[in-house]
């Protein structure tokens, strides 16, 4: 499949693990555990089309709310995911990066972490950005907070605050604004996922559900993406 325009970054709400899970009959962890499979699938999917950025929302702020055994799981989940993967990222030259307020994870897990992003700091054909503890309204605030700061301490002016320089103040620093948001299991909502970056996002919601999601439902979305208008409030 070849296309003509391609998303650079392309950012994902996965989402319907647990509805996959009671479907079988199983315990919603069983739903997580395979969205790890439809995760590993994209990530292969993104780097055929040589396509440098992908961000997945694996964990929200508003997911610390959830039953202790399956926030422990999930952070479970999490490091089994960077020692099984690790191997695989650097000899793909994949650049682990993660978003979120990391200091509220387990000790072990954030360890995980940031030994993942070192060992994969030179990965130049994607950027695999995970965002864990992630809640964009926080990340809003914090970045807020920060420039209050700078312009109190004067290493920068208040007539210096625009668009860029928010951006770079944001978890996502660095990271262009994603071009396409694809969103799992039919729910049409944002929860709480990059509000600022997505100004002009193209969003795209499928009724899969995160584990029955693989490569071939991203080049799907893809061919859709490939129809849109973007005009970026011109004619
Ligand atoms: C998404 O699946 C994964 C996380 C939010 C951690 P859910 O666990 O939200 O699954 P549903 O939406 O309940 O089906
Ligand atoms: C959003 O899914 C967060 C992730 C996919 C990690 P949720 O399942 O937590 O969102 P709501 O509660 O349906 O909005
Ligand atoms: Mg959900």
């Amino acid at each position: 499949m070849i296309f003509k325009n391609l998303p650079g970054h392309i950012a994902i709400i996965m989402d319907g693990n647990g509805r996959w899970a009671k479907k079988r009959n199983l315990d919603r962890i069983y739903g997580h555990a395979e969205g790890i499979k439809s995760l590993k699938s994209v990530v292969k999917g993104v780097m055929y089309y040589k396509i440098k950025y992908l961000t997945a929302y694996a964990f929200s702020s508003e997911n610390w709310q959830r039953p202790e055994e399956e926030v422990d799981y999930l952070m479970d989940l999490l490091e089994q995911y960077i020692e099984i993967e690790l191997p695989y990222l650097i000899k793909n030259k994949i650049r682990l990066n993660f978003i979120g307020n990391l200091e509220k994870l387990p000790e072990k897990s954030k360890t995980a972490v940031l030994r993942a992003v070192d060992k994969t700091k030179n990965g130049s054909e994607l950027t695999l950005t995970l965002a864990i503890s992630y809640g964009s309204k926080e990340e809003i605030l914090n970045a807020v907070r920060k420039i209050s700061e700078d312009v109190k301490k004067k290493s920068i002016d208040l007539n210096d605050i625009n668009s860029q320089l928010f951006s770079n103040y944001l978890y996502t620093a660095g990271i262009p604004d994603p071009d396409l948001i694809i969103r799992t299991s039919g729910e049409e909502r944002m929860s709480n996922f990059m509000l600022y970056q997505a100004a002009y996002a193209e969003l795209y919601f499928t009724k899969t559900l995160w584990p029955d999601f693989r490569r071939k439902n991203l080049i799907i979305a893809l061919k859709n993406y490939e129809k849109r208008s973007r005009r970026f409030g011109k004619t």
